[in-house]
């Protein structure tokens, strides 16, 4: 076993991984993040999806022990003070149904919007081609973000006039 610190959702964590546990075995085993799901364990779904140092990562396929010292986001750590405009939009828009893949459809989404707040459809399908969604038909995870960028695009508009 070896002792690795964290940055996990802005806080530092201390934690003691074995050599051959995933990163997505000590979340949801030893830090009490349960929001990354296990669906394949492979890197095939994206349902363990977690930002490392703001990076979309399948927290899977990754060593904890790799990550010591490294920032890392759960969508515990997102909208903290309370649902970021995307979560409101994935609520009003009904943009799940069973919810499995939702964690990982969100964070990649926000890097998305970070990286790149006024994506095109074909960018917004490709970031999100890594999260497989069984219930949704992908269409209303995809509007959503658009509708989100849209938003987010004409406040930004509005303020640069007002400036
Ligand atoms: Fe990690 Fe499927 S559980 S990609
Ligand atoms: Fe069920 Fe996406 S909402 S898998």
């Amino acid at each position: 076993m070896k002792e690795i610190t964290i940055n996990l959702n802005g806080a530092a964590r201390r934690v003691a991984v074995a050599p051959n546990e995933t990163l997505l075995d000590v979340l949801r085993g030893k830090l009490g993040i349960k929001t990354p799901k296990e669906g394949c364990g492979r890197g095939d779904c994206g349902a363990c999806t977690v930002l490392l140092d703001g990076k979309v990562v399948r927290s899977c396929l990754i060593l904890a022990i790799e990550v010591d010292g490294q920032s890392v986001t759960t969508l515990e750590g997102v909208g903290q003070q309370g649902p970021t405009a995307l979560q409101q939009a994935f609520v009003a828009n009904n943009a799940f149904q069973c919810g499995f893949c939702t964690s990982g459809v969100v964070l990649a989404a926000s890097a998305l919007l970070t990286e790149k707040p006024q994506p095109t459809e074909h960018e917004v399908r490709e970031a999100l081609a890594g999260n497989l969604c069984r219930c949704t038909g992908y269409e209303p995870i995809v509007k959503t973000v658009l509708d989100v960028a849209r938003k987010t695009g004409r406040k930004s508009a509005k303020r640069r006039a007002r400036s």
